[in-house]
């Protein structure tokens, strides 16, 4: 596969509270002033063979990654600060990390963004882009794309979506066929939201796109479909960081006991700009989906229909100032075992919300751009480990487990790097203690 020459643009529109956080991780990374926690692509390992050949390799070795040094940044947004002032009324990173990358923040200034104020009602935007009609947005955005790259001498770039949820409307008529989106886009479809305006840019520009929101976006199958007519890698969608992470982990060890559920309650509160955007009910409705899908998929009701046929599983979030960025989430789980007898697990996680946000950003660009370089295209299915919501080929269901995406995403890595996959099966350790079995011979036809 190519190495990874020149600098990276990663391109974020959306410069809040996670690109922020994202931004100055990184500078203080670069400058050893901090350890990259949370990152797979910095701190993770693969093993390489068999366990008594110990051989563990960084991911960074395996694979040729872009080293952080060769990072080069841009945004968009709808309100004109720079990255410094929302990092300081983010109010997320300490007044010390602030202080050591004020000039890097303060040079990283938002493009005005494309904005459609039905679709973001919370927010007082001062700094859109003026041109009427879907099309010139987009040559301004395409054109964006172009002056950031020059502007920084990067050799190639990434997009990673990282702007408020939208309020969320039906499937619209467009949604399944490259032909009738571009259909849509001469007709100025009021259907068509900015964070598509942004994933079509971004693909007619050859830039892979994730969406780090819940927000259809990239998630239509006609964008999917052109992006893999164009050849360009695609992931999303919403990152899988607090209560969703927890309940990926706790589920599926419930089910692999067949413990059987019979409610789980969410609940949420928190007090950050992204809060406030889902204070509104047509917002939260895109958050809830991408909440609520994961159980339903992940213990397959189908099946098994005595465990898991009649939960009732509840979400809500709550915008509590008070808190800012600092979420806490409550899960009560209702669960039975052996003859129905009823058990409980509660579950309080105090975290940070963009804390768990941002090496997350940083990972879906790093392998963003590796798969772009392997001429990977269309939906990575291997970065399901990143999303709440995880993109799959039609017909597919995704897969939310999050040791079966880990496996999914270490063994992707191996297989880029041209080592075989592990099935982590044993049996070859114990010889004729633990003799296999000839395969049944075929039956006839
Ligand atoms: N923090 C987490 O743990 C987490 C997890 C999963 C998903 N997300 C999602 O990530 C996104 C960002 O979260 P955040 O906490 O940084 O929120 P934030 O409100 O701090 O930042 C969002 C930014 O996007 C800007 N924006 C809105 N519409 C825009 C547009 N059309 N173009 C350009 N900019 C636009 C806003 O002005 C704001 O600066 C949200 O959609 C959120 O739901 C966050």
């Amino acid at each position: 596969m190519e190495t990874s020459r020149g600098k990276l643009l990663v391109l974020l529109p959306g410069l809040g509270a996670v690109a922020t956080t994202f931004l100055a991780g990184v500078e203080l990374c670069r400058r050893s002033a901090a350890t990259p926690i949370g990152s797979m692509s910095q701190l993770g390992t693969v093993r390489l063979g068999r366990r008594d050949q110990h051989r563990v390799v960084p991911i960074h070795d395996l694979v040729p990654l872009a080293p952080l040094d060769d990072l080069v940044f841009g945004a968009w947004d709808i309100v004109h600060e720079d990255a410094a002032e929302v990092a300081e009324r983010c109010a997320v990173l300490t007044r010390e990390d602030r202080i050591q990358t004020e000039s890097f923040l303060r040079s990283i200034r938002p493009r005005p963004g494309a904005h459609d104020p039905d679709r973001v009602r919370r927010i007082k935007a001062d700094h859109v882009i003026e041109c009427r009609g879907h099309r010139a947005v987009i040559d301004r955005l395409r054109r964006d794309i172009d002056q950031m790259k020059a502007e920084s001498g990067a050799s190639r770039a990434v997009m990673i979506c990282t702007a408020s949820t939208e309020t969320l409307r039906g499937l619209p008529w467009f949604a399944d066929d490259p032909a009738d989106f571009e259909r849509a886009l001469d007709e100025d479809d009021p259907a068509i939201a900015p964070t598509m305006l942004y994933a079509y840019a971004a693909l007619r520009e050859g830039v892979p796109f994730a969406n780090a929101t819940p927000n259809r976006s990239i998630d239509l199958p006609a964008l999917q479909h052109l992006a893999t007519d164009l050849r360009i890698p695609v992931a999303g969608k919403d990152l899988k960081t607090g209560q969703t992470m927890m309940k990926t982990v706790l589920a599926p060890a419930l089910k692999a006991r067949l413990l059987g559920l019979r409610g789980w309650f969410s609940t949420n509160i928190l007090g950050n700009r992204d809060g406030e955007v889902l204070d509104d009910p047509e917002a939260f409705r895109s958050k809830e989906i991408t909440k609520i899908g994961v159980l339903d998929t992940l213990l397959q009701p189908d099946i098994y229909p005595e465990l898991y046929g009649d939960l009732d599983h509840k979400v809500t979030i709550h915008y509590y100032p008070p808190r800012g960025d600092q979420k806490e989430g409550w899960d009560a789980i209702d669960l039975f075992g052996w003859l129905g007898y009823p058990m409980q697990i509660k579950i309080d996680f105090q975290c940070r919300d963009s804390v768990l946000a941002a090496p997350l950003v940083l990972d879906l660009a790093l392998f963003l751009d590796l798969a772009h370089r392997a001429e990977w295209r269309g939906i990575q299915e291997w970065l399901s480990f990143y999303f709440k919501s995880p993109m799959a080929a039609d017909g597919v269901y995704p897969e939310h487990d999050l040791f079966i995406q880990h496996a999914k995403l270490k063994n992707t890595l191996r297989v880029l790097a041209g080592e075989p996959p592990l099935t982590h099966l044993g049996l070859d350790y114990y010889g004729d203690q633990l003799p296999i079995p000839e395969p049944a011979c075929p039956s006839k036809p």
